[in-house]
């Protein structure tokens, strides 16, 4: 693939540099305010840099995703953008765009496939976001029995695998901290509210000191769940979840969520900078190209972070 992917760098500085470049990108759909905002940031990347973006929506269909792609190589595209649904099932379409030279940047999540079959993957250690999150549940419960609810991502998404076994890895010595269900709300806000609903009505009867949501819009839905039952997110049940959005910190601003872990909705950036270095010279990028994981609680005034977010497309 490398050898593959240098002659191709080479022959589109031969041929075409003076010309826009083509990028095809096959975005997962629109299931929460992240995933709109990394739209938004790539189509404007996409501008700023004078690059043609093709853009399709796989409305969560990993068939569409695979569809897509195939068009994009028939198409004869500069590179192609993937943000994976699920981690399994991509050899064969990526070994299509390898054997046509067209370089694959995955955005945001992984997949288990050779990594030769893509030029490079940008996005944050999912792991460790998930290790973030549980740590801060550790510290914030200190020696108190915690019975945690965890809504889980799509299943079978690579964030979905990891964040799940990065707070496992926080708890495991916490002997206080136990997780007593589990369930996927497929990262949307609806099925977090569902989920909720249902956690709530399993558990009635018995304390949950916590929710970890693997995304805010689950934790959101949550919220209003929780609301509904006529108990206060954020102190009678502590939450915790990943991506930042604005909304999560309205939620903390107004004391309804405790933490979040951010993730940066700009994985197109480094995607390009990664692409354009390729396209002139055949540079190399890292395999992995990764974004920075920051924790915000309420202590870090969540409606400055608020305003600071409200308008980036989210
Ligand atoms: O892959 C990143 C995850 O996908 C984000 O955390 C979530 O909001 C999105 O849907």
């Amino acid at each position: 693939m490398k050898k593959t992917l240098m002659m191709s760098a080479a022959c589109i500085f031969g041929a075409t540099m003076a010309s826009a470049q083509t990028v095809g990108f096959s975005q997962i759909g629109s299931e929460s305010g992240w995933r709109a905002a990394e739209t938004t940031l790539t189509r404007q990347q996409a501008e700023e840099r004078g690059i043609d973006l093709r853009f399709s929506d796989a409305q969560q269909r990993q068939e569409n995703q695979i569809a897509a792609i195939r068009t994009f190589v028939a198409q004869g595209v500069d590179a192609i953008l993937l943000a994976p649904v699920v981690a399994t099932g991509w050899d064969s379409v990526l070994e299509e765009a390898s054997q046509a030279d067209i370089p694959v940047v995955l955005l945001d999540r992984q997949v288990d496939a050779p990594d030769d079959l893509y030029l490079t993957a940008v996005g944050s250690d999912l792991v460790h976001e998930g290790e973030v999150a549980g740590e801060w549940l550790v510290n914030e419960v200190g020696d108190s029995e915690c019975r945690v609810v965890e809504l889980q991502g799509t299943t079978g998404s690579s964030p979905a695998i990891d964040r799940a076994q990065g707070f496992r890895n926080a708890i495991e010595g916490a002997e206080n901290i136990e997780i007593v269900r589990s369930q996927t709300g497929d990262f949307t806000r609806t099925g977090g509210k569902e989920v909720m609903e249902s956690f709530l009505q399993a558990e009635s009867g018995n304390e949950i000191c916590a929710l970890y949501a693997h995304n805010d819009d689950m934790a959101l839905g949550a919220i209003q769940a929780i609301n509904e039952a006529g108990m206060n997110p954020g102190e009678d049940i502590l939450i915790v979840s990943i991506d930042a959005v604005p909304d999560i910190f309205q939620a903390m601003a107004a004391g309804d969520a405790n933490a979040t872990v951010e993730l940066t909705p700009n994985m197109a950036g480094p995607a390009f900078d990664a692409l354009e270095a390729y396209w002139a010279d055949g540079t190399e990028p890292e395999k992995f190209i990764q974004t920075e994981s920051q924790l915000y609680t309420q202590d870090d005034d969540p409606q400055a972070e608020y305003e600071a977010r409200k308008d980036l497309g989210y």
